[in-house]
């Protein structure tokens, strides 16, 4: 066999393949008059989920720090239906996160489903990345997720209403993520921000879950992660290396937001969905040899 040639695919179906592009999970209406805001909802993942929501009724708030980004999503998402309206935030920013509240409630009513999915990630060893680097992502992933999460929190509690939080994680949370440390600890916090908030909120009425992606390539995932250590040649590749034999579709992420937050989750609180065809929980079994993540990346000897 050619050493280059990918792997033969082997004589099994894998998982089978999902309902096509427009197919919904749950009734006709069922998010009719609901405001959904999703962060990170001009692109990849968060397009996808808020797509799933306004094909079951719900108005849109999509948030991002590309106004370009926004505007071209903005009339993808009008097609579906709903009203979409956009806002250009960094969600490091309190207070610019409550200014965006409050056009949203003005211009379409409360948000009742706040989707948490803006983060940030590079893969890097850990001794290579700066304080920056790291306070970038976990002051995105982790202290923006719960920026947002408050103003929205704060406002159902004053108002008396109740609400559902979808915070979107990593399989890492649980696992650790050589070579995403600085993701890793931040998807980990976020874990556990939606546990201890599932509580401290239930008597509120607001549920707050975690949805954990698998791979689900999308043509706004950074060619970094996409490929990830792997080096695959292409999506056919890629598919060989999960159980399901196959890759994720970013709408099946999008029918698992909107039954979490649906009516018929009403007692689902505190609780993470994977959605990845049970790769995360993969263990070989013969063990492989061990590379430094220095090694996976191509870097030489750490400080020269
Ligand atoms: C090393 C990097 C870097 C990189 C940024 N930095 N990108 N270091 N490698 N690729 C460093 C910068 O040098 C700087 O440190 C610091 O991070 C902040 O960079 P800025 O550009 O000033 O900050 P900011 O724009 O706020 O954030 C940059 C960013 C963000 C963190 C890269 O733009 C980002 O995450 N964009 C991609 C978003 C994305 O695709 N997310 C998908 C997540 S998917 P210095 O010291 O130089 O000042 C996901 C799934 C997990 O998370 C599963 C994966 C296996």
């Amino acid at each position: 066999m050619d050493a280059a040639a990918p792997p033969p695919r082997p004589p099994h179906p894998g998982l089978p393949a999902p309902p096509p592009l427009g197919t919904c999970a749950l009734p006709p209406g069922t998010y009719d008059g609901s405001v959904v805001l999703v962060t990170g909802g001009g692109s990849g993942l968060g397009k996808a989920m808020a797509a799933e929501f306004a094909r079951l009724g719900a108005d849109l708030v999509i948030v991002s720090r590309s106004a370009d980004r926004l505007k071209a999503a903005q009339e993808e998402l009008a097609g579906l239906g709903g009203r979409v309206v956009t806002a250009v935030c960094d969600i490091r920013e309190p207070e610019r996160i409550a200014e965006v509240f409050d056009a949203a409630e003005s211009a379409l009513g409360p948000p009742s489903v706040l989707v948490n999915n803006a983060a940030a990630n590079f893969p890097s060893p850990a001794e290579d990345l700066s304080p920056n680097a790291w306070r970038a992502v976990l002051d995105i992933t982790l202290t923006g997720t719960w920026f947002m999460t408050r103003e929205f929190g704060r406002r159902h509690l004053a108002a008396g209403t109740p609400g559902s939080v979808i915070d979107i994680g990593a399989s890492y949370a649980w696992t650790g993520g050589p070579g995403h440390a600085h993701s890793a600890a931040a998807k980990a916090g976020v874990r556990n921000l939606v546990e201890t908030l599932a509580v401290e909120w239930g008597p509120y009425g607001i549920q707050v879950n975690g949805l954990v992606p698998g791979l689900m390539p999308h043509p706004d995932l950074p060619e970094s992660i996409l490929r990830g250590l792997d080096r695959a040649a292409d999506e056919g590749e890629l598919a060989l290396r999960q159980p399901a034999l196959r890759v994720g579709l970013p709408r099946e992420l999008g029918w698992a937001a909107t039954f979490l937050a649906s009516p018929y989750a009403r007692f689902i609180s505190g609780h993470t969905l994977v959605v990845d065809g049970a790769n995360w929980q993969r263990r070989a079994l013969v063990t492989p040899p061990v590379n430094s993540v220095r090694e996976q990346l191509g870097r030489g000897p750490f400080g020269q």
